[in-house]
C-alpha cells in the first residue's frame, strides 16, 4: 500500500504568504487567430514596477507551445522554465509581447480555450488563463483589455468577447475578424472569447439612469425558442439589483452564451457570460418547475456578480467566498422575491444540509476562508457558496435590512474598481452601523457546523431559555471558539397553538446564552432557529408530541416544517410504528391555511442521507428499511387522500405561477404516494399521467414514480422517454439520473449497464454527474455492503481524470464519508481511495481531494 497520508509533492499555496505583485499590468492587447486545431494567441502586456524592487516579471503559462518573446520590440534572451516565464526588465514600464499556440480540439480539460460543439469557448476562471497566454494569472492584476478575434467566416460567423464591439473588418481566404474592448479593467479569469455557428434572442434594458442595454443570449440556432425564460430572468435580475441594491449595469451590450460541455453552472466573464446549456434552455416541454427555478437563480447569480465579483473582485483565491457566498445570498434573495420564499428558504436549507453539512463533518472540512491550497478548482464547494451565503445572511439578520444596504454601499463605494479580502467586506459592514463584527470574524476562519443545545424551563408566567453553543474540532482546527449568531426564536402556546412571545432575534456570542420571557398565560414550546437564522444543528429535547404540536401550529413555515422533519428523525432513528408521521402528514393535508407549494414540501419525509446523518453512524440497510417502512404508511394510511389531491391538482396547464407550480408539486407527491401503495390502479393513473403530460414536471413526476416501483410500465416509459427526447442533452442526462437514483436493488448492475450506453460519456461533465455523480447520492445502493459501488466509482474517476481532472476530483467527495460508516464499509471506501492514489499519474487535484479524504 502506498502511503496515503498528505502528499509531499502536492505543494500548498498559503494565504499567509500573500503578497502583492511586483508587477502590474495596466494594459493588455490579445490577438487571437482561431483554428479549433491550432490556435495563435499574441499577447501585449503593458507592465510597470510596482513598488522598489529588482525583482523580475514572473508570469503563469500551462501547455503553451511559445513561439516568440519580445520585451520592448527585443527578443528576449529569458525562455519559459515549465509553467513559469521569468523576465529580467530593466525599467519601471515595458510592453513584453508573446506569441504562442494552443490546441482548442484536443482540450478536454474544458479551462483555458476549448472547442464545444464545434464553438470554440474559453473558461479562465480560477486559474485558466495561463493555458491560454503567458499572463500573471492572479485575480489582484487588473487590466484594460484589447481583443482581436480572426477566424474563419463560415465556421465562426460569431464573435464574441468582453465589453464594447468593435467592427467587422472582412478579410481574404474567407476570414473575418472583430475586435472587442471592455473599458473596465479586469483580473484575467474574468476574460472571455466566443466564436462560432450561434443565434441570438435579442432584447434590451433600460437602465434606471436611461442608458439603453443590448441583451443577447446566444444558442444553436435550433434552441433559440428555449431561451425566453433566461432572457426574462436576466432582465428581471437587472431591475432587481438596481432596485434592492442601487447597482446599475455598466456596458452597453450583456451576451450570454450557452455551451453543452461546461465545468461549472456558468461564469461571470464581463459582459459575456457563459454558461452550462442547462442553466440557459429551458421550455415546458423539457424543462421541470425545478428547472425553470434554476434556470432564472444562475441567470442571476451570473448577473448579480458584475458588482459582486467583477466590479469588486477578490485579492487572492481564499477570498473565493467573498464574492461567492455574497452572490449566492443575492441570487437566494431574488429568488424568493419571485414569489413561494418559505419554500424557497426550505429548499435552501434542504441543499446546505445534504451536501455542505457532510462536507463540515468530515475529512473535507474546510472554513469559507481556507487558509491553504494544493489546487483551488477543488475549493468551489458548498461550504464556499453556501455556508459562505448563509454567513451573508446571518450579517443581514444582525443588521437589519437598512443596516446592511448601508454596509453593502459603503463597501461598494470604497471598494470599486479594487481586488479585496473578506476583511474589507466585514470593515465595510461595521463602520457603516457602526458595530464590531469581530466574533463574527470567526465564520470565516472556523470549520464545522456548530451545534445549540437549548433547554426551556416554564415556571408560572416566566420562561427561561438557555442556548449552549458548542463547535467539534475539524481537521487542523482541534479548538475553537464562540461565534456570534443571530438566533430567531418565539413560543408557541401548547394550547392555543398560537404564538405567544414576540420573535426574539437573540445574538449568541459566547458559549452560553440566557432568555427570558414573561406574562405567558398557557404552556408553551419554542419555535426555533426561525427561518433557519443559523446554519446550525439545534438540539432540543422535544418530546415527538411536542413536535407534532409544531409541525402542526408554528407560524414560521421554516420552523414548521423543521417540526415535521425532527420528528421524522425521532421516528427513524428506531423501530418504532410511524403511525405518528401518518398523522402529521394528514394534519398537514388537511390546514386549509397551507398551500399546496408547501404542502408538497411538508409531507415528505427526510432523505435517507440525512437520517443517516443525523445518527452517529450511518446504518445503510436499517435506515433504508425504516424509511421505506413509513412511506408505506403514509401511502396506505391516507390512500384515499393521496388519490384526491392528484385528482384536485393534476391538469393545471403548463403555466409557471406559483399557483399552478404548488399544484404540479402537490399533484406529483400524491402520485408517488400513490404508486407506493402500489395499486394497478396507481400504475395506470401514472401511465396516464405521463402519457398525456403537459409538462415536463408531470412527465418526470410519471417517469421518476414509475421507475421506482415494480410497475410492469416501467420499461416502457423509459423507452418512450428516450426515444421521445433523443438527442436533447439535459434530457437524456435526466434519462440517466432517474435510473442511477432509483429505489430497486437492481440498481447497480443497471448504472453498470449504462456506462456502456451509447449516449454514456466522461467526457461531458453534465452526462458524467447525471449516472456517477447521481448514483453516488443512491445512500441505499452505492453503500453496498460488497463495496461494488465504489468500485465503480473509483473506475470510472480514474478513467476521466486523464480527461478532465475537475471532474474526477469531484467524484472523490463521497468516498470521503467513509469514517460515518461501519468498518467494512469503511474499509472498502478507504481502499478505494488508496487505488486512486496509487493510480499512475494522477492529476493534483485528485491527489489532493484523495488524500485530503484519507486523513
Ligand atoms: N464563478 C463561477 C460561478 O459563478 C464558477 C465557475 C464557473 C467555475 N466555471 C468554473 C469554477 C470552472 C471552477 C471551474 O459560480
Ligand atoms: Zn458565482
Amino acid at each position: 500500500m502506498p502511503d496515503a497520508r498528505p502528499n509531499p509533492q502536492l505543494a500548498q499555496v498559503r494565504l499567509a504568504d500573500y503578497a502583492p505583485p511586483d508587477w502590474l499590468v495596466p494594459e493588455v492587447t490579445l490577438e487571437f487567430w482561431l483554428d479549433a486545431t491550432r490556435t495563435i494567441v499574441t499577447a501585449r502586456l503593458t507592465v510597470t514596477r510596482n513598488g522598489v524592487h529588482d525583482r523580475p516579471l514572473r508570469l503563469d503559462g500551462h501547455g503553451l507551445e511559445t513561439v516568440a518573446i519580445r520585451i520592448d520590440g527585443q527578443a528576449s534572451p529569458d525562455w519559459p522554465n515549465g509553467d513559469t516565464l521569468s523576465l529580467a526588465i530593466a525599467g519601471d514600464r515595458a510592453v513584453v509581447e508573446t506569441e504562442v499556440v494552443i490546441h482548442p480540439s484536443r482540450n478536454t480539460r474544458l479551462m483555458g480555450l476549448y472547442a464545444s460543439e464545434g464553438k470554440l469557448v474559453t473558461q479562465c476562471e480560477a486559474e485558466g488563463f495561463r493555458s491560454i497566454t503567458w499572463f500573471p494569472d492572479r485575480p489582484d492584476i487588473l487590466s484594460r483589455y484589447t481583443v482581436r478575434l480572426e477566424a474563419d467566416a463560415a465556421l465562426y460567423p460569431v464573435l464574441l468577447s468582453n465589453g464594447d464591439r468593435g467592427t467587422i473588418e472582412t478579410l481574404p481566404g474567407g476570414r473575418h475578424a472583430m475586435r472587442w474592448t471592455d473599458p473596465w479593467p479586469k483580473p484575467c479569469y474574468l476574460f472571455a472569447l466566443v466564436a462560432g455557428d450561434l443565434a441570438a434572442r435579442e432584447d434590451e434594458f433600460t437602465t434606471m439612469s436611461g442608458r439603453r442595454v443590448r441583451l443577447a443570449i446566444w444558442t444553436a440556432p435550433a434552441d433559440v425558442p428555449r431561451s425566453a425564460h433566461a432572457m426574462a430572468a436576466l432582465k428581471a435580475s437587472m431591475a432587481w439589483d438596481e432596485r434592492v441594491y442601487g447597482r446599475e449595469y455598466d456596458l452597453d451590450e450583456f451576451n450570454i452564451v450557452a455551451v453543452a460541455d461546461f465545468n461549472a453552472g456558468a461564469m461571470e466573464n464581463k459582459g459575456l457570460n457563459i454558461f452550462n446549456s442547462k442553466y440557459v434552455l429551458a421550455d415546458t416541454e423539457t424543462a421541470t418547475d425545478m428547472d425553470f427555478d434554476a434556470v432564472a437563480g444562475v441567470v442571476a447569480h451570473e448577473y448579480f456578480h458584475n458588482w459582486t465579483g467583477n466590479r469588486v473582485t477578490c485579492r487572492d483565491w481564499f477570498q473565493l467566498s467573498l464574492k461567492e457566498g455574497l452572490t449566492v445570498y443575492r441570487d437566494q434573495q431574488f429568488s424568493a422575491d419571485q414569489g413561494s420564499a418559505a419554500v424557497r428558504r426550505i429548499d435552501d436549507v434542504r441543499s446546505l444540509r445534504a451536501v455542505q453539512f457532510p462536507e463540515d463533518a468530515g475529512p473535507l472540512a474546510h472554513p469559507i476562508r481556507p487558509d491553504h491550497y494544493v489546487e483551488i478548482a477543488n475549493f468551489y464547494t458548498a461550504t464556499i457558496y453556501n455556508k459562505g451565503a448563509e454567513v451573508i445572511r446571518m450579517l443581514a439578520t444582525l443588521l437589519g435590512e437598512a443596516g446592511f444596504r448601508r454596509g453593502a454601499d459603503l463597501y461598494f463605494q470604497r471598494h470599486d474598481g479594487q481586488a479585496v479580502t473578506c476583511e474589507d467586506w466585514l470593515a465595510a459592514m461595521a463602520d457603516a452601523n457602526a458595530v464590531d463584527l469581530s466574533a463574527f470574524q470567526l465564520w470565516y476562519s472556523q470549520a464545522g457546523t456548530p451545534r445549540v443545545a437549548v433547554e426551556t424551563r416554564q415556571t408560572g408566567g416566566r420562561v427561561e431559555v438557555t442556548l449552549r453553543q458548542s463547535l467539534a474540532p475539524t481537521p487542523g482546527q482541534p479548538d475553537k471558539r464562540a461565534m456570534l449568531m443571530p438566533f430567531r426564536l418565539a413560543l408557541i402556546g401548547r394550547e392555543t397553538g398560537r404564538r405567544v412571545s414576540d420573535e426574539l432575534v437573540a445574538q449568541l456570542k459566547g458559549p452560553v446564552t440566557h432568555l427570558t420571557f414573561d406574562g405567558l398565560s398557557e404552556p408553551v414550546l419554542p419555535s426555533l432557529n426561525r427561518g433557519f437564522s443559523a446554519p446550525v444543528v439545534v438540539e432540543a429535547p422535544l418530546a415527538r408530541d411536542d413536535l407534532a404540536f409544531l409541525a402542526a401550529h408554528d407560524d414560521d413555515p421554516f420552523a414548521r416544517w423543521e417540526a415535521f422533519q425532527q420528528l421524522a428523525l425521532s421516528v427513524l432513528a428506531t423501530d418504532d410504528a410511524p403511525d405518528a408521521l401518518v398523522t402529521a402528514v394528514s394534519n398537514t393535508l388537511d390546514d386549509p391555511s397551507l398551500d399546496a407549494a408547501f404542502k408538497g414540501e411538508a409531507v415528505l419525509l427526510p432523505t435517507e442521507s440525512f437520517i443517516g446523518d443525523a445518527a452517529a453512524q450511518v446504518e445503510v440497510e436499517a435506515i433504508h428499511r425504516r424509511r421505506e417502512a413509513a412511506r408505506q404508511a403514509i401511502a396506505r394510511g391516507l390512500e384515499a387522500r393521496w388519490w384526491q389531491l392528484w385528482e384536485a391538482h393534476r391538469d393545471v396547464g403548463a403555466a409557471l405561477t406559483p399557483e399552478a407550480k404548488g399544484a404540479r408539486r402537490l399533484a406529483n407527491v400524491a402520485l408517488s404516494y400513490l404508486v407506493t401503495a402500489g395499486s394497478d390502479a396507481a400504475f395506470d393513473a401514472a401511465r396516464r399521467q405521463y402519457d398525456g403530460a403537459a409538462t415536463m414536471t408531470d412527465r418526470m413526476g410519471a417517469l421518476t414514480a414509475l421507475v421506482n416501483s415494480r410497475s410492469d410500465h416501467r420499461e416502457a416509459v423509459l423507452a418512450d422517454f428516450h426515444r421521445r427526447f433523443a438527442g436533447n442533452h439535459d434530457v437524456i442526462d435526466k434519462w440517466f439520473s432517474v435510473q442511477a437514483l432509483a429505489n430497486r436493488a437492481d440498481v447497480l448492475d443497471h448504472v453498470e449497464a449504462l456506462t456502456r450506453h451509447p449516449d454514456f460519456t466522461i467526457a461531458n461533465p453534465n452526462r458524467l454527474r447525471s449516472l456517477i455523480g447521481a448514483f453516488a447520492a443512491n445512500q441505499r445502493w452505492f453503500h453496498a455492503a460488497d463495496g461494488a459501488g465504489y468500485r465503480l466509482l473509483a473506475d470510472q474517476l480514474i478513467a476521466v481524470d486523464r480527461i478532465n481532472p475537475q471532474s474526477a476530483a469531484r467524484l472523490a467527495v463521497p468516498l470521503g464519508r467513509w469514517r460515518r460508516f461501519d468498518g467494512t464499509r469503511a474499509r472498502l471506501m478507504q481502499a478505494e481511495l488508496e487505488r486512486i492514489l496509487a493510480a499512475p499519474g494522477m492529476s493534483k487535484d485528485v491527489l489532493e481531494m484523495a488524500s485530503r479524504a484519507l486523513a
